[in-house]
């Protein structure tokens, strides 16, 4: 699909408007905007794709924004290493945490590694993610559903959607599977939130994202050691035994891998989902009519997740480091060079989606990249479906009403970002 040129012809400029959305790509609060955002990736697809990226602070990378790119570098794994550069971070925030880890990233685990290390730690918990395990949880969520909105039915005809639903449910999935109380939820979860957003105001405990991230980082490692001595001493049935017991490559896990995993799970689990239930919330609630079809026609359920997933896209990109020197797309990339892979630019890219700016609870096919390609492709994609069927059925089922009903706010973070607020008007049925 052709669309017309984004930039003036004059190659100063030229390059002055690309530099600009590469600021936006880049900077927390280009992901809080989304229309500044949607300008930028169109402006970059169309005319610096792949765009050697260097800016003071931050290590230069190339930023990768079309679709097919993204997809083939995830997918050429043997050229492209997924550790030890994962997310794009300011050189004073990885220099804070290497101090902490004594390592070249602030934790190692799945989203870090490649063979063979990848396959044998990732084969530890899998089976918890198979069908049987999940078809297992389905009843629970449901009824988990239900309960987050009769608490809120129980406060009145309003409340943040983001705050009082999406978070607490999507927690508490990832907690009971862990193992964790209930009562250490919100804890955990702000600990894991400032840890990937650690630049986002509402989020960060200190000024500096680097001391946000260690801060974290070192409560939820005091959190987890405790947890892994409680399950070698008393197993239980559940993933914190089965990782703390584990011995991917016959002996145990090393300690610092160890903590990883936890982290991993603590922050992938929960906040992605949320992000993408609020996002999708508002989505439906900025296009009534749409909102009002999907009660009529709930068989259009699952599309709209589909399309909740492309148009949020929570995770906004994951990095790559090239073994070798090899191509893409006919530029030469060098070893060791990064690549920034801007998940939410490819799922708006036009040449793969029709109308690919225009929200469509109906669009079919829908081949997002929301939850990547290749090996690190996301393992709770499924669990995350099943918990936004489940908690979009029960709320179009007990409502008949529902409104926005003041600002909507958004996660200042190029790596995860979404909708955090989403104040609303909601009228349940009798
Ligand atoms: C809407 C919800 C979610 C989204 C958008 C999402 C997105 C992603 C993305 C983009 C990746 C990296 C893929 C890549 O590098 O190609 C990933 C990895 C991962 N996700 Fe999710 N995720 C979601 C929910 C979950 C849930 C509920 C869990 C459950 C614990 C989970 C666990 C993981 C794990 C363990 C990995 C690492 C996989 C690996 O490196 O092998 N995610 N996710």
């Amino acid at each position: 699909m052709s669309a017309a040129p984004l930039l003036s012809s004059k190659p100063g400029r030229h390059a002055a408007a690309i530099a600009r959305a590469v600021d936006v790509l880049i900077s927390s609060k280009g992901h809080a905007s989304p229309l500044r955002l949607e300008r930028a990736c169109a402006l970059l697809r169309q005319h610096a794709p792949l765009h050697w990226v260097e800016r003071p602070g931050v290590r230069p990378f190339w930023a990768v924004t079309r679709y097919a790119d993204i997809v083939a570098i995830e997918t050429r794994s043997r050229d492209f290493a997924a550790g030890p550069r994962t997310y794009l971070a300011s050189e004073a925030s990885e220099a804070v945490l290497q101090r902490v880890t004594g390592k070249p990233q602030a934790v190692r685990s799945l989203t870090e590694m490649d063979a063979p290390d990848h396959a044998a730690y990732r084969a530890v918990i899998q089976g918890a993610f198979a069908p049987p395990a999940l078809r297992a949880m389905e009843s629970w969520l449901t009824q988990w559903a239900a309960e987050i909105l009769d608490r809120v039915a129980a406060r009145g005809d309003a409340c943040d959607f983001a705050r009082d639903v999406a978070l607490p449910f999507t927690f508490r999935v990832i907690g009971r599977m862990l193992g964790t109380p209930e009562a250490d939820d919100a804890r955990l979860a702000r600990l894991a939130q400032a840890f990937v957003a650690a630049e986002d105001p509402q989020r960060r405990f200190a000024e500096a994202p680097g001391d946000t991230m260690r801060m974290a980082m070192l409560a939820l490692r005091d959190y987890f050691e405790a947890v892994v001595a409680d399950r070698r001493a008393s197993p239980r049935d559940d993933l914190a035994s089965l990782i703390a017991e584990s011995a991917p490559h016959g002996a145990a896990m090393p300690h610092y891998e160890l903590i990883s995993y936890f982290i991993l799970l603590v922050t992938a689990g929960h906040d992605t989902t949320s992000l993408a239930l609020a996002g999708g919330l508002e989505a439906l609630l900025a296009d009534p009519g749409q909102l009002e079809r999907l009660r009529a026609e709930p068989e259009l359920l699952d599309p709209a997740i589909e399309e909740m997933l492309r148009w949020t896209t929570p995770v906004r990109h994951f990095m790559r480091t090239a073994v070798g020197d090899t191509e893409v797309a006919g530029q030469v990339i060098r070893e060791g060079e990064a690549l920034a892979l801007f998940f939410h630019s490819g799922n708006r890219d036009e040449a793969v989606f029709d109308e690919a700016g225009t929200f469509r609870i109906d669009r079919s096919p829908n081949p997002h990249i929301a939850f990547g390609r290749g090996p690190h492709v996301c393992m709770g994609l499924q669990l995350a479906r099943m918990q936004m069927r489940a908690m979009f059925a029960e709320l179009l089922r007990r409502t008949s009403h529902i409104a926005l009903a003041g600002r909507v706010r958004r996660v200042e973070s190029p790596f995860m970002s979404g909708v955090s607020g989403l104040p609303i008007h909601i009228r349940f049925r009798e």
